[in-house]
């Protein structure tokens, strides 16, 4: 779990890469946050949607940076990536509600009745001092307890939850088969509580929110992230070198944004590098040494991938990269240019693809999720 920024910080380089900072450091994503916020106080729940590294955990938590600002609101951010079970799921969320409330006085003592409900144990991390909770759950139905435990604790707060699932589509993996009816249930309940559902997982999330025979059907908005105006992205990223005293050219910064397909995270990444390596004015021979140097640093992680993937695998993927997207994967002429001669063992390996995230299927395409990897295979092969 991370931090919701709650002060201002001056970071060093005005790209940050591996969290929210501040508003000054947001790109834009300004109709997006009005509509989150505007869903919350009409009482609808949001479930954010896009790929990968596209920017959904980054606008969460400018989000709820911005509701935070308001006192009564509580904010629970919750990373359900890395569980796998139920009972992580009430690790986690647990340990959301002791990290909110930890800042608050009588805390251990409220903490203390809220971690016994939930027939779970209070930790103190050796290092830090800071409690977590050990929860001891035999079955399904501890579990199920558990989780309306959790529920009745919020219920009975006074204040107003704002609650964020990120990588909520992970709970369809956990070996409870009723995950979604129990949370679905308790959640239903929570009348003066607000949820906002995200992931990378677009079958899934849809799945979950718009089938019918499912239990979370049409119990919120469904918003897709699209990639950022780069009209926009541009005149931010012109704006942050300027503030820092650096001048570059913006046909230089549309010409990397388009490079990189518009795609937040190897865009800002780049930048970040471009600003780390730059001099007061900035050239396009820096530009190209720096992304030179991206792949070389990637290199070795990427022939790994030879090993990792089948040989069918390696080649369909590095004719996707070579394609830059591929619409038909069985046409002739896309197998004929590549050598790839059996239909069924490329739709095989397409599938396999996509299942280790490789790959990916938007605008009628099938496309590299690393950007950085698709200029490396163009390159290398
Ligand atoms: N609006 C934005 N402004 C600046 N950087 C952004 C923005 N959106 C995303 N990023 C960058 O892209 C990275 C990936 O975003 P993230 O929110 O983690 O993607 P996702 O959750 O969709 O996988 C972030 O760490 C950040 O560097
Ligand atoms: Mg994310």
């Amino acid at each position: 779990m991370v931090a919701i920024a709650t002060k201002e910080i001056e970071p060093e380089n005005p790209f940050p890469v591996l969290d929210y900072i501040s508003p000054e450091y947001f790109c834009d994503r300004k109709n997006e946050t009005e509509k989150i916020i505007s869903a919350f106080k009409n009482g609808r729940y949001i479930t954010l949607i896009s790929i990968r590294r596209l920017g959904k955990t980054i606008l969460l938590k400018h989000v709820l940076n911005k509701l935070q600002k308001d006192k009564d609101n509580r904010i629970l951010f919750i990373d359900i990536m890395p569980t796998e079970c139920l009972k992580d799921f009430v690790k986690v969320f647990s340990d959301a509600i002791i990290k909110d409330e930890r800042s608050n006085r009588g805390f251990l003592e409220k903490i203390s009745v809220f971690v016994a409900g939930i027939r779970g144990k209070l930790v103190f991390n050796d290092l830090s001092g800071i409690p977590s909770v050990e929860v001891s759950i035999a079955d399904e139905k501890e579990a199920e307890m558990s989780i309306n435990k959790i529920f009745e604790y919020l219920a009975a707060q006074k204040s107003k939850y704002i609650i964020a699932f990120d990588e909520f589509q992970q709970i369809v993996n956990y070996p409870e088969k009723n995950t979604e009816a129990i949370l679905r249930t308790a959640i239903q309940h929570q009348h003066k509580d607000s949820f906002i559902f995200s992931g990378s997982s677009k079958d899934i999330l849809m799945s979950m929110f718009s089938d019918y025979s499912k239990p979370f059907y049409q119990s919120s908005d469904i918003m897709e992230l699209k990639r950022i105006d780069p009209k926009v992205y541009t005149s931010h990223i012109f704006k942050h070198f300027k503030k820092r005293g650096k001048i570059i050219d913006k046909n230089l910064i549309s010409h990397y944004i388009d490079f990189y397909k518009n795609h937040t995270y190897y865009v800002q990444y780049f930048f970040n590098r471009l600003f780390e390596y730059s001099r007061e004015e900035v050239t396009e021979k820096e530009a190209r040494l720096v992304e030179y140097l991206i792949l070389k640093e990637r290199e070795y992680i990427y022939f790994g991938y030879r090993n990792l993937l089948t040989s069918v695998q390696f080649s369909v993927m590095t004719a996707i990269a070579k394609e830059g997207g591929v619409e038909q994967i069985n046409s002739g002429s896309f197998l004929n240019k590549y050598k790839l001669s059996q239909p069924s063992s490329v739709t095989a390996a397409v599938n396999a693809l996509i299942d280790k995230q490789m790959i990916y299927y938007e605008d009628n395409k099938y496309q590299l999720y690393d950007v950085y990897l698709e200029k490396w295979l163009k390159e290398t092969f």
